[in-house]
């Protein structure tokens, strides 16, 4: 099936597919009085003016572009969506002060998370899971990254990164996987940590990898949670295995996560709120991805978001996500992250959609297939009713989908 999306009023293609760095992010290669052709779930041509009318047939599906954005699909690299119930509980315990390490290690937080997913049936959290999903896709997200660390145990770690195979094959988003057995340390554990991270080692990497349920490893580097070297440890037993490394890095408090990622030639480092000036340097030197959270420094009342515009002037590739989880971010809504990533961050227009597109894609190294608006990459679009790309962010609160197209076909029509 072709479709014809003509007279766009406003086309963003974020064209490259490499890392978008500096003043490069300020280029999000628009287009004015544009179209684009689409022939089964690839993009075939585009262009501006009247040149899209040698490609219609009679079996088109022709979308008229009159005052719309058009962007790529847009890409979530950090979500730990697979996960049961929820945690409005904390709310009243936030709003008394109680920090997000102090719920954590009196039992609640992630480990409360951790009770549920470890009772819920698998077809269970593929539903629960997959509902998120679908919020997601009706919001213009068309691939996410996902994570376990709501197991903490063999049989519950491999569950989600089973649910992670099951949504991939079965949801119209595409779903890449981490694992990140090391998010905490479960209460079984709580006496004997390394025990635990030699579980870790010895015996969910080897599994995982065997059976090839992910293709990154994560860890969650932070003060009272895991510290550099055991992540190191941990990071390294991965990628020996054939893991690509991720890193949750100083969220919090800085412990020099960042730097451990440089170290490690991790593809990202995400959160980074606490992040040194040594950390911005080693993530440029050596080209880490930094993802950064606005949603998640928001929803923790930190006062405080990570510092893209230093990240930006010195080089790093920034990409956004959601950080979607019950604990310190549940939003499935990019948008939502843009109001944050421009109010909070300070991030230009241009910039935050280079940042949920390419550079998104590069955090999770799909660069060559998505990200952009590019003949021969995969047909995945979101048609905005929005004139140009500041009113989408300017306009805050509601969602501005009109349309999205996931690998050629159309998923959503609002
Ligand atoms: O990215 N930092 C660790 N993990 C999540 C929070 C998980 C939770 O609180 O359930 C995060 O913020
Ligand atoms: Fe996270």
């Amino acid at each position: 099936m072709d479709i014809v999306i003509k007279n766009i009023e406003c086309l963003v293609t974020c064209k490259g597919s490499y890392r978008k760095k500096g003043q490069e992010m300020m280029d999000a290669k628009i287009k004015g009085d544009a179209y684009v052709v689409i022939e089964n779930d690839k993009i075939k041509a585009l262009g501006e003016g009247d040149g899209y009318k040698k490609y219609i047939t009679c079996d088109s599906t022709i979308i008229d572009g009159h005052f719309k954005t058009v962007t790529p699909g847009l890409i979530d690299p950090h979500t730990h969506v697979v996960y049961a119930g929820s945690r409005e509980n904390e709310l009243p315990l936030k709003l008394n002060k109680a920090g997000y390490i102090e719920i954590l290690n009196s039992g609640g937080g992630i480990l409360s998370t951790v009770n549920d997913t470890r009772t819920i049936k698998i077809k269970q959290l593929v539903e629960e899971s997959g509902k998120r999903l679908n919020i997601m896709l009706k919001h213009g997200t068309t691939t996410v990254e996902s994570k376990s660390g709501y197991g903490l145990n063999l049989q519950t770690e491999v569950k989600i990164l089973e649910v992670n195979k099951i949504l991939n094959e079965t949801h119209p988003i595409d779903v890449v996987s981490t694992f990140m057995g090391a998010h905490a340390v479960p209460k079984e554990y709580k006496m004997d940590r390394e025990g635990y991270i030699e579980e870790i080692i010895n015996n969910m990497i080897p599994y995982i990898c065997e059976n090839k349920l992910a293709e990154f490893i994560d860890c969650f580097c932070e003060k009272g949670v895991f510290s550099v070297d055991e992540c190191r440890r941990i990071l390294m037993a991965g990628e020996k295995l054939g893991l690509k490394i991720k890193i949750h890095a100083d969220e919090v408090e800085t412990i020099n996560g960042a730097e451990l990622a440089g170290e490690l030639k991790a593809i990202s480092a995400e959160h980074l709120v606490a992040i040194t000036d040594e950390g911005i340097a080693s993530l440029a030197q050596n080209d880490v991805v930094a993802v950064l959270l606005p949603s998640t420094s928001f929803y923790l009342m930190l006062n405080n978001f990570a510092n893209a515009r230093k990240m930006i002037e010195q080089g790093v590739t920034v990409a956004l996500a959601t950080d979607c989880n019950p604990g310190t971010s549940p939003t499935e809504s990019l948008q939502t992250v843009m109001t944050f990533a421009c109010f909070g961050m300070k991030m230009f227009p241009e910039e935050i959609i280079n940042a949920m597109t390419i550079n998104a894609a590069c955090a999770i190294g799909r660069e060559k297939e998505i990200g952009s608006i590019e003949i021969g990459k995969k047909a995945d679009i979101v048609i905005f009713d929005s004139r140009n790309l500041n009113y989408l962010i300017y306009h805050f609160g509601a969602n501005a989908v009109e349309v999205v197209i996931k690998s050629g076909k159309i998923v959503v029509q609002n």
